[in-house]
């Protein structure tokens, strides 16, 4: 259930299936750079397609580059040997790191007048150390902002400067990548010495192997010092494929040994050269059963089927370390992150946010400068998950939801970062907690088939006309008019009902007969034709999908409440039927009851019911119809359950 605000996900059940991974964001970035910094023209191949590639496509065009689309997931760039034909631009770059840094020491170096500019975060975001070496080099960079961020302005400069830079390894390695990518564009010998601890050195090896494709060997001394040779010339390789995302890849596998699997992902594998690929021996080292080839890994549960704690060093795969985090909800013990200092840098001070949200659904977090530690709780709660704009929390908080209540995702358009499509993805690959859906007019059977049907699967049942009424009850109750739509809209968030077999309970009374009575029913269809009294009990019915699975009885299960309900039914019967039904009912109530009467009344109801302009009550797309008139109750719970063995489900 998506609105544009927020995704709502349902309890997830299992996880098995396969995916295919968008190609990676740090790959993508970087060939399409390379590519336009060389001679030659470049197919890039498998590329990301998302916000981030976008930043840099659009750079690279405003900078004079030609980069034509070649059809899926491709690009034909034509290089420049080093020379941006535009020497006077201004470039937005959103929140795109993988573009800003390295551009800004691109252009540093490049000579030529340019302003880069990104929104607010990206502004809050350090660039100083990058700006200091370029400086180093002979650039001339103006902030216009704040001192050591961004936006900044690059004017044209003599670059003779020195031979030798340093640049701080530990805030982020975007700095030292930018920085050896731009260095061929100099004419001489330069070495760059990193201080401080390198931080994400298998981002630093993507770059290695992405400039040794496009023709430059830099020597290097360890982690600690970096030489780019005089004469150093980008020359395009012709073709390249770009991996899939590694990191992208965490959200699957986890899901996969949460949701037992086996889930398989394809386009990374043993062989990559993305550092996060080792998120896999972390899930390892949890418990997970992981198997791998060339180019696909796939996960499973552990034997026992629960995960464990870990107590891990997460430097080397600090972007799927946050994925650990969300799995860390499933584990047995308390499970510590460390050497992750580089998260309160990144698209939002991650450690922060992680926190945050973590505690929402339950855990103890206990948060330090450079690690997190996560005391998972005894239940996993439902939450309102806040993104901060960060795809990686989005994707991430996805896992929360094989808690038992499913999960709320905020914003959570923010993927479109590295991955457009990933919520259809990972639906594809999760199965959530089954909801049979059945609708129908007023006494038609649906509620006595509907529980037995519950019954016979151990399944949960959810009589949604029941809240419609408890609604009309309380409402007498606390002399709230039926006309009044924002006090009966707040009655329904307050209220609070308990089913317990054929026991109903509202704000802690047994509820008697004057439920299932007809003025009741009345009261009930005025309140129910109110959009906003519908849309506050939403949430009340969502919260009955609990694991085995849930038999929904009501007007709207399918269309409205349940869209994605395993199987969807339309149950009727003529009014005749119902009536004659409904006047039994009563009688063995001991209720005073007359046919003609009834059948007047259903008749209203149902015109009313199908005529109201919010959630009409109407055969959903999707739904067969099943008509009663001439099947007893247990023939037509027969014929519910064969349809739903007929769609795969085990009765
Ligand atoms: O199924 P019932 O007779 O208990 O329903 C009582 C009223 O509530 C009826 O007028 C229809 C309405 N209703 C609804 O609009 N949507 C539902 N999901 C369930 C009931």
């Amino acid at each position: 259930m998506t609105s544009e605000n927020f995704i709502d996900l349902p309890p997830l059940l299992s996880a098995r299936g396969t995916i295919t991974l968008p190609g990676s964001k740090s790959i993508s970035n970087r060939v399409l750079l390379l590519a336009a910094l060389s001679e030659g023209t470049t197919e890039v191949r498998d590329v990301l397609l998302s916000d981030d590639t976008e930043r840099m496509v659009d750079g690279l065009r405003a900078l004079g580059v030609k980069v034509e689309p070649l059809g899926d997931n491709a690009y034909r760039v034509t290089g420049c040997g080093g020379n941006f034909p535009v020497k006077d631009a201004e470039l937005f770059l959103g929140n795109a790191g993988t573009a800003f840094r390295p551009l800004t020491a691109a252009l540093a170096l490049s000579g030529g007048h340019y302003k880069l500019s990104g929104v607010a975060r990206m502004h809050e975001r350090p660039i100083g150390d990058l700006v200091d070496a370029l400086r180093a080099l002979g650039a001339n960079i103006d902030y216009l902002g704040n001192e050591g961020f961004p936006p900044l302005e690059i004017l044209p400069a003599t670059l003779s400067g020195a031979a030798r830079v340093s640049v701080r390894g530990d805030v982020s390695s975007q700095f030292l990548t930018a920085l050896l990518m731009a260095l061929p564009l100099l004419d001489r010998e330069v070495t760059v010495e990193v201080v401080g601890e390198l931080i994400s050195k298998p981002y630093i090896e993507i770059t290695l192997a992405m400039m040794a494709r496009f023709g430059v060997a830099v020597q290097r001394d360890g982690w600690c010092s970096f030489t780019v040779a005089p004469g150093s010339r980008y020359v395009s390789p012709g073709v390249m494929y770009v991996e899939g995302d590694a990191s992208s890849a965490s959200y699957f596998l986890a899901a996969g040994a949460i949701g037992g699997g086996p889930v398989r992902i394809e386009g990374v594998g043993r062989d990559s050269i993305q550092g996060d690929v080792r998120f896999a021996d972390a899930l390892a080292l949890m418990g997970a059963k992981i198997e791998q080839g060339t180019n696909w890994m796939e996960a499973r549960a552990p034997q026992s089927g629960r995960l464990r704690a870990i107590d891990l060093d997460c430097n080397h795969i600090p972007d799927a370390a946050m994925t650990l985090a969300v799995a860390a909800l499933f584990a047995e013990g308390v499970t510590t992150l460390r050497n992750i200092a580089s998260w309160r840098v990144k698209e939002t001070d991650r450690i922060a946010a992680m926190a945050i949200e973590l505690r929402k659904v339950g855990a103890t977090v206990e948060e330090g400068a450079d690690y997190i530690c996560i005391t998972p709780p005894a239940q996993i709660r439902h939450a309102a998950i806040d993104t901060y704009d960060d795809h990686r929390i989005a994707m991430c908080f996805s896992l929360a939801a094989f808690g038992a209540e499913g999960m709320r995702i905020n914003n959570p358009g923010c993927v479109a970062k590295t991955f457009p499509d990933y919520f259809a993805a990972f639906a594809s690959v999760t199965q959530a907690v089954p909801v049979i859906a059945i609708d129908g007019p007023s006494a038609s059977g649906k509620g006595t088939v509907a529980q037995r049907v519950a019954a016979k699967l151990g399944y949960h049942f959810l009589d949604s006309g029941a809240l419609y009424r408890l609604l009309a009850l309380a409402a007498q109750d606390d002399g709230i008019a039926l006309t009044d739509e924002a006090g009966l809209a707040s009655l329904a968030e307050r209220m609070e009902v308990r089913f317990e077999g054929e026991q109903i309970w509202l704000d802690g009374v047994l509820v008697g007969d004057e439920l299932r009575g007809e003025q009741c029913a009345a009261a009930a269809s005025k309140v129910a034709s109110l959009p906003m009294v519908r849309a506050a009990l939403l949430n009340k019915q969502h919260a009955f999908r609990r694991s085995p699975g849930l038999v929904a009885d009501g007007r709207d299960m399918a269309s409205v409440v349940f869209p994605d309900a395993a199987l969807k039914i339309f149950l009727t019967a003529s009014a005749e039927a119902r009536a004659d039904r409904r006047y039994k009912q009563l009688k063995e109530k001991g209720m005073d009851a007359n046919i003609a009467a009834l059948l007047l009344d259903i008749r209203l109801r149902d015109e009313r019911d199908t005529q109201r302009s919010v959630a009409p009550l109407q055969q959903a797309p999707g739904a067969s119809l099943l008509d009663t008139t001439a099947l007893n109750i247990e023939q037509a719970v027969q014929e519910v359950l064969t349809s739903y063995s007929a769609k795969g489900f085990k009765i």
